[in-house]
């Protein structure tokens, strides 16, 4: 990090794929690392895990569909580092299926998860966390490429990462006078255990493999391989750097040329 003083980062879903590679990044860079996901045995692991490789971090449970856990978690890491700097909004799920036949109890669980949720951790982060008082901040919300493009069999998953990207650009454009900045980084596929899952589920929807399917997506990608968590945390890292101080309301993909805007 090229500042002098570490700055306090906060990572939801960290125990796990994306966030992981996320914490670990930013700790790396100097950050003081603060991490939650649902399970706290996860959490405790995980946490052992970076201070033993040497980097600052601790973590308590969260979850983020529970306001009154977002507020715990978010105080326990100002009690913990001091008021947050950037704030990486990571936690998800899948979700899907043939859209006549989905219940309301999965569309509500993938709205909920995915977009109600940023919006209210990153208040609890504006206010609890005093990211509003300062002239500097970072919000980094992990959407997907799915949040641009329709993707079949997953209408609550689209529409909620839609949401996320909607919610980047209004906020970014309202908090750039502040010096606070807000933007999506929206992978396309990336080898994860949620990735492991969404080809089970495809596998089972079309009556196949799970390797025809993972040959398909493949296909798709003009790479020809899935991205990694690294190299989706090496777009945040840059974010949360004071250089990208001018990009602010921007959903910047990293998918192996699956998207092109
Ligand atoms: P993952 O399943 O490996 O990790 C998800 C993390 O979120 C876990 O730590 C889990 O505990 C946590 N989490 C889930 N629900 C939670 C809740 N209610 N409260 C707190 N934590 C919760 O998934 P992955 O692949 O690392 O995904 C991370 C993010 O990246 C998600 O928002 C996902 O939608 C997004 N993404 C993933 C892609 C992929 O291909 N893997 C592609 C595009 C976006």
């Amino acid at each position: 990090m090229t500042e002098n003083t570490a700055r306090v980062a906060l990572v939801t879903g960290a125990t796990s794929g994306i966030g992981l590679s996320v914490a670990r990044l930013l700790a790396s860079q100097g950050h003081k690392v603060f991490i939650g996901a649902r399970n706290a045995e996860n959490v405790t692991e995980t946490v052992k895990q970076l201070q033993g490789e040497g980097l600052e971090a601790d973590g308590s449970a969260l979850d983020v569909t529970d306001a009154d856990s977002v507020k715990a978690f978010v105080q326990a890491a100002v009690d913990r580092f001091g008021t947050v700097d950037v704030l990486v909004n990571n936690a998800g799920r899948s979700g899907g299926g043939v859209t006549a036949d989905i219940e309301d109890e999965l569309w509500d669980a993938v709205i909920d998860t995915n977009l109600n949720s940023v919006f209210r951790v990153t208040r609890e982060v504006l206010n609890t966390g005093g990211m509003r008082h300062k002239d500097r901040g970072r919000i980094i919300n992990i959407a997907s490429t799915a949040g641009k493009q329709g993707v079949v069999l997953g209408a609550p998953y689209s529409a909620s990462k839609h949401g996320v990207v909607g919610f980047t650009k209004a906020l970014g454009n309202e908090l750039a006078p502040t010096g606070i900045t807000v933007n999506a980084v929206c992978p396309g596929y990336v080898e994860t255990p949620m990735a492991q899952r969404v080809r089970q589920g495809y596998a089972a929807a079309y009556s196949t493999s799970e390797d025809a399917i993972l040959e398909k997506f493949q296909s798709k990608i003009p790479l020809g391989r899935y991205s990694t968590p690294d190299e989706v945390a090496g777009l945040v890292g840059y974010l949360a750097s004071d250089t990208a101080a001018s990009i602010t309301a921007q959903a910047l993909n990293v998918c192996g040329g699956l998207g092109n805007f």
